[in-house]
């Protein structure tokens, strides 16, 4: 590693509060340039604050950020644009109707330097077309975002910040929402922005990742600067250790095997683009759903809870026939659903943590008067707060004032609480840090030892292989495979998931 440093952002002694949290508290950063500094932490450390401080999104209490020897007190969002700095949050800023070309020059002087009345599309396209080939990615400038999947969605983003020739490049949790090989394309491009002189801020959960591609980490911890090291200094287990600030152990899945009872069974069902969906789930199972984005876990999942019509095919629960027509008929007969997306189908993030926690079982905790006996409420609310660590300043506040991963907590202890017999969980554990995915990983244990019947569908190849009982693996809406557990392996669910075996 060549010696000599070039810093490009200075953050110093920055602070920032909400309420009785300490979001930041005196955190300075050094970040040099052609570097991929991340960012690791609990939920709730304090990363996206410092982000959305140094995009100019919100402002500090106090502190100063130093742009290529240049102090400011505070950032606005167009000053930071002008240092240099471009920003891809997890939810994508994109205008789903209009083309990929028009998103990259969205508010872009090409338009207001020429004095053009209506734009240059033919202008656009062409500039458009030179980003992303230099970006060496196979992507149109005339298609429009909503016809492209997240990747795609993704790299439009990135693009617009090539487009501008962005200094520093910020990603909140990238891969989040990205399988295997989206993923590799990802640290490709990565590493050819770093070659060209980009700073990279790169937040992650995944362990792996952070070793693959970080020069450098930091380690935040409750709003506090930790520690900066180079992966080849520090282990994972010292880095955990670091984050949590306790003993955290990666606990090998251990849960007994499910019981013979078929709780519940799919004959031939088909509907929301599925065909031909057969399988049964037995009391204390962990049936693992495997494929790529777009291969129909996620439909299979809403036409089981009632989200989407079962147009053909039966179901059945606990040896009976039963329809669900909507979600409230399925939460009824004791199937639960734990949503990918938290923002839409998850939590009401206006509404407070314990109204959330408590929502699927109001009618258990009210009197025949329709009130809610609160001395009930308060016990549960607490029990589960303490059971996922969710790291809150009070039940009282709005799940919008949560961190990422402690909104994720919210959504799962909402549904736990609803005490069902089958619960799907759609990516448990996306944006949950690796302490609360161990904690998460024990309660699933248990659950099942309790004789709950679970569906996991998890992009994290470990994660399904390590949990799952058997698993089905999807391809293009049709199941196309089926593993016993000492037939698991990686390469096996890659080749089916991608139609090759
Ligand atoms: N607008 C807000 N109002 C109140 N509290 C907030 C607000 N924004 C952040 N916080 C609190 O500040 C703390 C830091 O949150 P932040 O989002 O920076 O965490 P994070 O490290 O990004 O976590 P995650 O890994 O879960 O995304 C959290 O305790 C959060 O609840
Ligand atoms: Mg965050």
């Amino acid at each position: 590693m060549e010696k000599k440093k070039e810093l490009v952002l200075s953050v110093k002694n920055i602070c920032k509060r909400y309420g009785g949290i300490q979001a930041l508290d005196h955190v300075s950063i050094d970040f040099e340039k052609r570097e991929t500094h991340a960012l690791v932490g609990e939920n709730g450390a304090g990363k996206s604050t410092l982000i959305k401080m140094i995009s100019g999104a919100e402002v500090p209490d106090s502190g100063e950020m130093i742009f290529d020897g240049k102090s400011y007190e505070r950032m606005t969002p167009q000053l930071s644009k002008s240092a240099g700095v471009s920003t891809i949050y997890q939810e994508f800023n994109l205008f789903p109707s209009l083309t990929v070309a028009e998103n990259i020059y969205m508010g872009d002087e090409l338009l207001s330097d020429k004095r053009k009345t209506f734009y240059d599309a033919g202008e656009y396209v062409e500039k458009a077309g030179e980003v992303l080939n230099r970006m060496k990615v196979d992507i149109s400038p005339t298609e429009l975002i909503e016809h492209m999947t997240t990747a795609q969605m993704q790299l439009v983003e990135i693009a617009k910040a090539v487009a501008k020739d962005a200094k520093i490049l910020i990603m909140d949790e990238p891969t989040a929402p990205l399988s295997t090989k989206e993923t590799e394309d990802l640290f490709e491009l990565i590493g050819r922005l770093k070659e060209s002189g980009v700073t990279i801020i790169y937040i992650s959960h995944r362990m792996e990742e952070l070793y693959r591609i970080a020069d450098r980490l930091t380690v935040m911890r409750d709003g506090k600067y930790i520690l900066t090291s180079t992966p080849d200094k520090i282990t994972r287990q010292e880095l955990i250790c670091q984050m949590a600030n306790r003993k955290v152990e990666e606990i090998e899945f251990h849960h007994t095997w499910p019981t013979k009872d078929v709780v519940l069974e799919a004959k031939n069902i088909a509907g929301n683009g599925l065909e031909d969906i057969s399988f049964s789930l037995r009391q204390g199972e962990i049936l693992g759903l495997g494929g790529l984005l777009g291969a129909g876990r996620t439909e299979l999942a809403r036409l089981l809870f009632g989200a989407e019509k079962i147009e053909s095919g039966e179901l059945w629960l606990e040896g009976k026939r039963i329809t669900v027509n909507s979600p409230k008929q399925a939460v009824k007969q004791g199937i639960a659903y734990v949503p990918e997306d938290r923002k839409i189908h998850g939590a009401i993030l206006s509404l407070p943590i314990s109204w959330n926690i408590t929502m699927p079982i109001l009618k258990a905790i009210s009197g025949k008067n329709g009130i809610i006996r609160q001395k009930e409420e308060d016990a549960i609310v607490e029990e589960h707060r303490q059971a996922f660590r969710i790291k809150l300043g009070s039940v009282k506040d709005h799940v919008s004032s949560l961190s990422g991963g402690n909104q994720q907590k919210v959504v799962l202890a909402k549904w736990i609480a609803s005490n069902p017999k089958v619960l799907i969980l759609d990516e448990p554990t996306r944006g949950v840090d690796v302490g609360a995915k161990q904690e998460i990983y024990g309660l699933i244990a248990d659950f099942a030892k309790k004789g709950l019947a679970i569906i996991l569908i998890s992009s994290d190849m470990d994660e399904l292989l390590n949990i799952s009982d058997r698993l089905i693996v999807l391809n293009e809406k049709r199941i196309v495979g089926r593993l016993e557990k000492e037939e698991f392996s990686q390469d096996k669910v890659l080749a089916m998931a991608s139609g090759v075996l």
